[in-house]
């Protein structure tokens, strides 16, 4: 029986790079989404032939609905986050694979895991906003979370081995450092979108390409390996490895370091997420150790990259804290795409938000909504 798939972001870098994948593995497709991408939504449905399609964007879905109307077989459609969250917990999907963007990501996150479905999770805000809830959500109901993040399925792959699994001592999470990597605060002043979209390894949506240029997503990447791996930050080594070959390492109490390598394609973790915990042929190519030249380290620049230093206060102060600091950094993010603030103000305003409150303790969702809701005022109250 081929694995059915419920697979939300579709439309994205993450989403179709896991349609390649679903392609190559034969497997069926439940459910898609989008939030607005239609003609590219219109086509994977025609190709795929899901049961179910959920369109986020209310005109977007009226449009669909209207290319849809009278077609055979057409896929019954949801829309808005509500219909998105019912999408994630239909029955029928042997896994959800959450490839959406930002924080709008963890309604879906939490009703996929409620109502008992393994989680393939690239979304890794859902981690960042609602980690406490997330993890617990999947304590309580006996799924999967199986990371996509190259870093994360990395160490999620070098600790297979259970019995070495129970002496981590150390995670090296690994960095490319970005477009930006060695340039000083102001050479960084004055780049703008253009130059920062432009990712020396990897080719990915634009908001977290941004994210790669100010260091905001290994930050984030960070938080996300505290909640998946349950080491303090501490005990997590950021490194850059500038090729993006390593994609992270694991060390163990004996000193002894195991890393994953392959060239960088984010195929490979997703197909691991898919296929886990078996191993099969996929679509990517080997890694060609004859024309890999050099493999090089260095240390991340927090003094100048302000949103990793951020990250970190953030991770420190525990609660909301996280999810305070995402908030003001896709507000930043969306206001540095629209020319509207420079690459500095990113940094600026995530780590005076953080700066800004305590945030401790245990919270609810609607706690993370009102977070959320409370850091995007804090950035244009800031500006
Ligand atoms: N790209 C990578 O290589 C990579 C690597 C590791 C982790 N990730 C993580 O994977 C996630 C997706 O990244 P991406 O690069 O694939 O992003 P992307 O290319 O921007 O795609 C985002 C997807 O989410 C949908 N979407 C956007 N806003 C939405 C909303 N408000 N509600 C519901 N759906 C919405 C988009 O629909 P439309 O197309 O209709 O706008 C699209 O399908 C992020 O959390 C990112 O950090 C990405």
């Amino acid at each position: 029986m081929a694995k059915k798939i419920t697979l939300l972001g579709s439309t994205g870098s993450i989403g179709t790079q896991s349609l390649d994948v679903i392609r190559a593995q034969k497997y069926e497709v439940f459910g898609l989404s989008a939030n607005s991408r239609v003609e590219l939504l219109q086509k994977q449905i025609a190709e795929f032939h899901p049961k179910y399609v959920c369109v986020v964007d209310p005109t977007a879905y009226d449009t669909l609905s209207a290319a849809l109307a009278g077609t055979a077989g057409a896929p019954k459609l949801l829309k808005g986050q509500e219909g998105l969250k019912t999408l994630a917990a239909l029955d029928g999907a042997d896994v959800v694979l959450n490839s959406v963007v930002g924080i709008a990501g963890l309604g879906a996150s939490l009703a996929a895991i409620e109502s008992g479905h393994d989680l393939a999770l690239a979304n890794k805000e859902s981690l960042v906003t609602g980690g406490h809830l997330v993890t617990e959500a999947v304590k309580a109901h006996g799924v999967k979370l199986l990371p996509v993040d190259s870093e994360h399925s990395a160490i999620f792959q070098c600790l297979q081995d259970r019995e070495s699994a129970k002496s981590l001592t150390k995670i090296l999470l690994t960095a490319s450092g970005g477009p930006f990597f060695g340039m000083t605060k102001e050479q960084l002043a004055t780049k703008k979108k253009e130059d920062a979209l432009k990712h020396p390894n990897w080719h990915m949506g634009a908001k977290i390409t941004i994210d790669s240029a100010t260091l905001m997503n290994k930050g984030l990447e960070l938080i996300e390996a505290v909640w998946l791996f349950g080491l303090p930050p501490e005990k997590i080594q950021i490194v850059v490895q500038r090729q993006s070959i390593l994609h992270s390492a694991v060390q163990f109490s004996d000193n002894s370091v195991i890393a994953q390598m392959g060239v960088p394609d984010m195929r490979i973790p997703i197909q691991y997420a898919l296929t886990w915990p078996k191993r099969v042929p996929g679509v990517v190519p080997e890694l060609d150790f004859a024309k890999l030249k050099e493999m090089t380290f260095d240390v991340a620049d927090e003094e100048t990259f302000r949103c990793l230093a951020a990250c970190k206060k953030a991770i420190a102060k525990g609660g909301l804290g996280p999810c305070a600091a995402n908030g003001a950094n896709e507000e930043a993010v969306k206001l540095f795409l629209q020319d509207e603030i420079g690459f500095l103000d990113i940094g600026r305003l995530v780590e005076a938000m953080v700066d800004s409150d305590s945030f401790g303790g245990s919270y609810t969702l609607a706690d993370v909504y009102e977070c959320d809701r409370m850091a995007r005022a804090f950035v244009h109250a800031h500006l």
